[in-house]
This record gives structure tokens, sequence and C-alpha cells, in this order.
């Protein structure tokens, strides 16, 4: 079905997916994403309230958005989210939510989320090595994720996936295990290349472990892989099978092979600033526009306008790029 209200940017895409920030609170500090100590929260009055989100999703539904992703920080220290999943489930027209999660509190929620309506779940884990998970997110709580990644499987999700964060001279040693655990319990494996948006600026290049290397890594360790087909061409993973046919992994390439030019996503942070990609360096003010009581058409046409002025993508690979000076959990992943 054409929809002549739909949010194409300058580039022909078209935005269909929107990523929603319910907090930037987290339970751990990946160094990746967070500083070690002294994070500065937002305020809770800052906060969109679920009545809020409501409000923009119903804005947005006819403008083409059907699917939704609730991120954080970590989205289940927001209290009641199940409550949100229910309400964003019930608007017509948004036929995918999906969460992002560090899975500690899935033991708590798997059940309520998957009764809520919730259905695609990706948990974040990058080592199967406990000393290393700790060493990576500056928190004791790898056993909670394991937990939490058999809740989901118990809770009925299905396939359940997992984020690993792949960083060179860190996670090499984590690989192989990860392409195990795919074999074994039917959990998606995605390995991410370091973005910089991590909060102390330490991301660099040679930091970046690359898809290709890991392919190889899973090669030698297990054996070969055989891409599968893109079902979702703006998916930024590229999926791959064991050639057995046993053991589902993906590569999600940001740096090697960027994915910008299928874009399809936006993002709502938790404050209440709408934007148009992860690295963009403006943002519109959602909340500030709720305020002010803003009538329904104005804040439409505020959307139009940032994402028609998206960008081509983002440029990390040039010597153009400047990182956000708001890091991932503070966006929302
Ligand atoms: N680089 C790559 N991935 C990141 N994530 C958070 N920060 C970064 C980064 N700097 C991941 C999280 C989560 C997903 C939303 O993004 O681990 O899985
Ligand atoms: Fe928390 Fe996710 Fe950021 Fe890790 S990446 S610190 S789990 S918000």
């Amino acid at each position: 079905m054409e929809n002549q209200n739909q949010l194409i940017d300058s580039f022909g895409r078209v935005h269909n997916n929107l990523r929603i920030s319910v907090t930037d609170r987290c339970n751990i500090r990946c160094f990746y994403c967070m500083p070690a100590e002294n994070v500065q929260f937002l305020n809770r009055s800052k906060i969109l309230s679920f009545e809020e989100i409501i409000r923009f999703v119903r804005l947005v539904v006819p403008l083409g958005v059907n699917k939704i992703r609730l991120t954080g920080g970590e989205p289940l220290v927001r209290k009641e989210i199940p409550e949100l999943v229910k309400m964003l489930a019930e608007i017509p027209g948004i036929d995918d939510i999906g969460i992002t999660t560090n899975g500690i509190l899935l033991p708590q929620y798997a059940q309520q989320l998957y009764d809520a309506g919730l259905r695609r779940i990706n948990i974040s884990l990058d080592a199967l090595n406990a000393k290393k998970f700790e060493e990576i997110t500056r928190r004791d709580e790898y056993d909670k994720v394991i937990e939490g990644i058999q809740s989901a499987h118990a809770a009925g999700f299905e396939p359940v996936k997992i984020n690993a964060v792949s960083i060179r001279n860190m996670t090499e040693e984590e690989i192989v295990p990860f392409g195990r655990l795919a074999r074994e319990t039917g959990a998606e494996i995605r390995f991410i290349e370091f973005m910089p948006l991590d909060a102390d600026n330490q991301w660099e290049r040679e930091k970046v472990l690359f898809a290709h290397e890991i392919q190889e890594i899973l090669t030698q360790g297990i054996m070969p892989l055989v891409p599968e087909k893109q079902s979702d061409k703006s998916a930024p993973a590229s999926n791959f099978v064991f050639e057995d046919g046993v053991g589902r992994v993906g590569f999600i390439a940001s740096i090697s092979n960027p994915f910008c030019m299928s874009c399809n996503r936006f993002r709502l942070t938790a404050d209440g600033k709408l934007r148009n990609c992860l690295f963009s360096l403006e943002e519109t003010d959602v909340r500030a526009l709720f305020q002010s009581n803003a009538p329904d058409e104005q804040i439409i046409e505020a959307v139009r306008n940032s994402i028609a002025a998206k960008k081509e993508g983002h440029e990390i690979n040039t010597a153009r790029f400047i990182q956000p000076d708001r890091p991932m959990y503070s966006i929302g992943g």
C-alpha cells in the first residue's frame, strides 16, 4: 500500500522504524557506552511519560511507522515496561514491537513482556566468560544475564537474538564460544562492530574487530558459514548459517560495511529529542513541543523536517567525522 504521507528523506529512504529510548539509566556500565562512575542521569521530570510516548507513536503511525523498538539505557529499569508494551501493541498499525535489553531483569519480566505482546528480543552480551564480561561491563552480573537468556527462551521468544559488540584485543576469544552457543541453543548471535559512541572517547579504528575477521575465526574454529537470503533489506545485519545448517550468526558491520543507505530508522530519546541518526549532531525537541501544547500538525511537521534533514550517512570513515556529544546510553541503542 502506497502511503503519500510516508517519511521519505532526500535520499529516498522510507522511515518506518522508530526506536524509543525509555530511560538513560542502566544497571551495568559497558565501557563503550557509559563512563565508569558518576554518570549524569537525566532528572526523572525530564523523561517522556508513557502517555507522551503513546501520543508521539499515534502521530507517526499515519506517516508509515509500523515498527517500534524499545531501548535505553537499560529499558527494563524503567518501571512498568510491560504496560508500555501493551499500550503500544494496542495501537492499530503497529505490527512489530521489539526490545534491546542487557537481560539482567528478564528473569523477572520475560513472561510479562511476552504476554503484553512483545515478540522480538535482543539481549546484549559481549562475552561468555564471566571475567571478560566484568571487564567490559564493570559489573559482576554475568550469571543474571545467562539466566535472563534462559527466561526469554522459556517465555516463548523465538528466536532470541544476542548482540555481541566485538572489540579488538578484547573479545577474540569469545567468538567461537558464541558460535557454539548459536549451534547449541538456537539463539541467533549478531556480532556488532565497535562504534564511536562511548562516553570517554576511547574509540579508535584499531579497536574495531571487523566482521570479515570474525567470520574467519568462526570458519577456522567451527566451520564455514553460508549467507542467508536477506528477507528484510533494511536490516543492518547480514545473516549467515553454518554450512551444516545448524546455528545462525549475523554481522552488523557498522564500520567496515555501513548500511546507512538502506537505513529506515529514527529515534526518540528518553528526554523526548528526535534524532534522525545515531550519529546526528542535531536533534528536534519533541518534549518541548508537548510541553508548550503544540498542536498535532506542528509535531508532525517537526518530524518531517527532521527526516528531511537526514544526512547521507555517518562519516566515521572520513576525516570529517565528529562524534556526537551524547554517548550511546543517552541516545538509546
Ligand atoms: N558500539 C557498538 N555497539 C554498541 N552498543 C552500545 N554501544 C555501542 C558501541 N559504542 C550496542 C549495545 C546493544 C546495542 C543497542 O548497541 O551492546 O546491544
Ligand atoms: Fe547499559 Fe546497554 Fe549501555 Fe551496556 S550498552 S551500559 S547495557 S545501556
